[in-house]
């Protein structure tokens, strides 16, 4: 049988619109196809706009208290979506799913009665029934069921999977046991569950049968995974690393977001071991003062981190880090404050985030005594400052360096196309767009503040061959 790609499917269920707008993490990202996916049986086509959907799901995060807040402001506009359809005689119906939506449950439909279903996201899986029980009323689910969503969520079609592009995501690990004492997730997420070894593998051979290339492994605590193996035995990140780096076609592996403490033997060695895995990593500190890691639970010490950073750059020299900061943590000192920025300076990140805290409700810190915006906003000034210092140097050094590159996409200028450097920048080439879906030699010729513009260099680089040993900081 041949699939008609790009052709409707013969089907007679009648075809609806779904407009999904996802916030916050990766994983919310992956949710949001899974969801697609899993409507897709009933009717459902995606669309890019919310105007003309049928139904309009806003997949939520709560991390911080600005990400809700624009939850509520995007509703507000949803409502006047849906009374100007329903007066032209059109029924739309808007869902709620994800962090938010999992912490607030029905407080949202208080709030904002324009809303006909929220979902927590542990029951995507159960959205096709959902959707017909809205019909007769207020929907809410944020139980944490018993039955494994993975198990029940749809796959997509090979169609999608390639119009979804050549680098993609699978969740191998959800939730988190560590509760730090700023963070939400344990709560909205529920505890740490991991996906058996063999369904993500064959899952990573299906994208890869679609023409994926690179594929990122996510998880809020991606590095505690321990899924069964096909013995029924638990498997660490690094053995599910070395089974990918396997999968014919994936030329590419990355995983995030990952928690220093995890960080073992195995999973450090894979660095060294596996040339699919990218040399770089994503790996959040939070402080650079042993005081405020303390009374963030995180359970580890600064120089524990730095032990773990020179363990990884000794199993691969060309690795470039990043990482989250959180500021103005109820208690930081200037002294404290002074430790985050010399951690900055001595890992020398290639990128990081950094954040205001901000309490959430439910979380040990949130009871603290808090400190003033104004220290906050003043702390986050410096910080960002020091982070974009490092930034520049790394993308500097990139400068005349040849590395491999994964072609993504059309570029910005006819004729350029882009791809991305094993560091995760955007570059911009002068190439024939059969090369999309492609891995090939780029020579940077210039550096922007975050993407690089090269030229295709002449040969291929031999396997394994490292040529950036200078770049990694
Ligand atoms: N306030 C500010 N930042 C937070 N993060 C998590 N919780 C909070 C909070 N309450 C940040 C952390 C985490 C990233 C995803 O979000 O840095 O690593
Ligand atoms: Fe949140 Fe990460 Fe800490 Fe887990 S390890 S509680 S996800 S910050």
């Amino acid at each position: 049988m041949t699939e008609s790609v790009g052709s409707p499917a013969p089907s007679m269920t009648p075809k609806r619109k779904l407009y999904v707008k996802s916030y916050g993490c990766q994983m919310n990202v992956y949710d949001a196809h899974r969801m697609a996916d899993t409507l897709a049986p009933a009717g459902y086509v995606e669309t890019a706009t919310p105007d003309g959907a049928d139904l309009i799901i806003l997949n939520t995060c709560h991390i911080r208290e600005k990400a809700a807040d624009k939850v509520y402001s995007e509703l507000g506009r949803m409502r006047v979506l849906k009374q100007n359809a329903a007066e032209a005689g059109r029924q739309v119906t808007i869902a709620v799913a994800g962090c938010v939506a999992q912490a607030e449950g029905q407080e949202i439909v208080r709030r904002a009665p324009a809303v006909d279903l929220v979902v927590g996201p542990q029951s995507y899986h159960r959205l096709p029934e959902m959707l017909e029980q809205v019909s007769h009323g207020k929907v809410i689910d944020t139980e944490f069921p018993v039955e494994d969503k993975f198990d029940h969520l749809a796959a997509p079609s090979r169609a999608v999977t390639r119009r979804r592009g050549v680098s993609a995501f699978i969740t191998v690990q959800e939730g988190c046991d560590k509760f730090c004492t700023f963070c939400v997730v344990p709560y909205t997420r529920g505890a740490e569950v991991s996906r058996p070894v063999e369904k993500i593998i064959a899952e990573a051979e299906r994208l890869a049968e679609a023409g994926v290339r690179e594929i990122t492994l996510i998880g809020q605590n991606v590095n505690a995974y321990h899924g069964a193996d096909a013995a029924g035995r638990s498997a660490t990140l690094g053995r599910l690393l070395h089974r990918l780096a396997e999968v014919p076609a994936i030329a590419r592996l990355r995983y995030t977001t990952s928690h220093p403490l995890d960080m073992d033997d195995g999973l450090i060695a894979a660095h060294r071991d596996l040339p699919p895995l990218m040399p770089q990593l994503h790996l959040p500190v939070q402080s650079g003062s042993d005081r405020v890691l303390d009374a963030m639970n995180r359970r580890h010490t600064r120089a524990d981190y730095l032990r773990v950073i020179e363990r990884l750059r000794a199993a691969r020299a060309d690795l470039a880090f990043s990482s989250d900061f959180i500021v103005g943590f109820p208690g930081e000192t200037d002294a404290d404050f002074a430790d985050t920025l010399r951690l900055v300076a001595e890992v020398g990140y290639a990128s990081a985030f950094s954040f205001k805290y901000s309490p959430r409700p439910g979380t040990p810190a949130a009871e603290m005594a808090q400190l003033s915006e104004a220290v906050k906003d003043e702390r986050l000034q410096r910080l960002q400052h020091e982070i974009d210092r490092h930034q520049a140097a790394f993308i500097a050094r990139c400068d005349g360096v040849t590395f491999d590159v994964l072609f993504e996409k059309p570029g910005k200028k006819p004729g350029q196309i882009v791809g991305r450097s094993p560091y995760l920048q955007p570059v911009q080439v002068i190439a024939p767009s059969n090369l999309i879906g492609e891995i090939a030699p780029v020579t940077v010729t210039e550096v922007g503040s975050n993407s690089l513009f090269g030229a295709l260099a002449e040969a291929s680089p031999a396997p394994g061959h490292r040529p950036v040993e200078a770049v990694g900081a």
